[in-house]
């Protein structure tokens, strides 16, 4: 009896044409798995399409509250952002796809799974290395890493096994997309000076478009986790689908990044990330307000090494849990509310109050009630100059002007 596979299935050429090749090349039963975790069309058409080239079953998991308790809101808790610009939605994506990966082989007694990234990108190294830590024993096969074939001969092999090509719905583009953003590559973007057509952006309108009058929008926090807009409670979903609607209109969230891709090359990838621009700025904002110097400062270290960790595809590693329980601890009174203002392409913060803020009105103030003691002043500044002094003293060199 022929091996079954479990393969991860978006419905696009290249996962239809890996059906029929793990068919015809491995003699395998191919089960596919398409996995929700936001904004994926028609995902009935996507199971009768899979069905149809000829896999033996084709089940789909609605896994948008998953992905977004677990992966994106410790990631934002977190502020990671790969090379200051990327966050992160197609790198996080990827170990929630390989964990059910593996579930499902191992509900359906499968000894391989498959996927459809090519050799070239970081996708394969995040489900490769993923499904490794969760279940070594499971065999990865990525079909299009392995047939050699150019687009033009993806196209023709599908022709030629009646897999349906929608040479309308191919897009030039390559494009991933989850409820944390969507990333695009590939087509005229290649040329580094060639600026993004407004055709690669489908989520956020081109600020030229946007309203005349700014939108303002408050967002509750709980323990560094969005809980409300304008007051209104919400499940995590549901939030970050309004707020992802909110930005979009008024053109929030495009990043054009020439990032370094963990095989080492550059490439040039643009991103919406409408949910993901607003909601990271808006948990910075309040951090600042609750948060002491070193611990912002030492955080923005972790944030920077948590990025790259998730951008590498380490998700199920120690290192992570052991990133995640401080940043976890760190959130313990990042509880509170930002009020910010959105306007032609722009999220600026313009408010941000907590029961918990650092910041103190009476030391503040330059009005009256003032109880920060400037006579205290003069002394710190003494001792806080005593070691200027005394290497001024023995080690100064005259300045050029002097
Ligand atoms: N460069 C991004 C990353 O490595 C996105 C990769 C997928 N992009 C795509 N256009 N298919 O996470």
């Amino acid at each position: 009896m022929a091996d079954k596979v479990v393969l991860a299935y978006s419905g696009g050429l290249d996962t239809s044409v890996a059906i029929k090749w793990l068919e015809e090349k491995y003699k395998l039963k191919v089960i596919t798995l398409t996995v929700d975790i936001g904004n994926v069309p028609d995902l009935e058409a996507i199971r009768q399409k899979a069905l149809k080239v000829g896999a033996i079953k084709a089940i789909v998991v609605d896994a948008k509250e998953t992905f977004i308790k677990s992966f994106v809101f410790p990631a934002l808790q977190a502020d990671a952002v790969y090379e200051e610009q990327y966050p992160l939605a197609t790198a996080l994506g990827r170990p929630l796809i390989a964990q059910l990966l593996v579930e499902t082989a191992k509900k359906e007694r499968a000894r391989m799974v498959a996927h459809g990234c090519t050799g070239k990108g970081n996708d394969q190294v995040r489900i490769d290395v993923s499904v490794g830590a969760l279940a070594p024993e499971l065999k990865v096969i990525a079909p299009a890493r392995e047939w050699k074939m150019t687009r033009e001969q993806t196209i023709e092999y599908a022709q030629a096994h009646n897999i349906p090509v929608s040479i309308t719905k191919t897009s030039p583009y390559s494009i991933d997309e989850n409820l944390w953003g969507r990333s695009i590559e590939c087509g005229v973007l290649e040329d580094t000076w060639n600026e993004p057509p407004e055709d690669v952006f489908l989520w956020t309108r081109s600020p030229e478009k946007t309203p005349a009058k700014p939108a303002y929008l408050e967002i509750g926090f709980e323990k560094g986790i969005p809980v409300s807009l304008d007051g209104q409670k919400l499940e995590p979903v549901a939030l970050v689908q309004k707020v992802h609607d909110l930005a979009g209109q008024h053109g929030i969230g495009r990043i054009d990044h020439v990032e370094n891709r963990l095989v080492g090359i550059k490439s040039r990838e643009v991103y919406e990330a409408p949910a993901a621009t607003i909601l990271l700025k808006a948990h910075q904002a309040l951090e600042d307000l609750v948060l002491a110097k070193e611990q912002l400062r030492f955080k923005a270290r972790v944030a920077a090494e948590y990025a790259d960790l998730i951008y590498n595809g380490l998700w199920f590693t120690g290192m992570r849990e052991d990133l995640a329980a401080y940043v976890e601890n760190t959130q313990r009174y990042v509880t509170g509310t930002v009020k910010v203002k959105l306007f032609k392409g722009n999220c600026q913060v313009v408010g941000r109050k907590s029961p918990y803020s650092l910041y103190d009105y009476s030391l503040a103030t330059y009005d009256k009630g003032n109880a920060f003691d400037q006579s205290a002043s003069p002394g710190f500044i003494h001792i806080w100059g005593l070691p200027v002094r005394t290497q001024a003293r023995v080690q100064r060199r005259p300045t050029e002007w002097s």
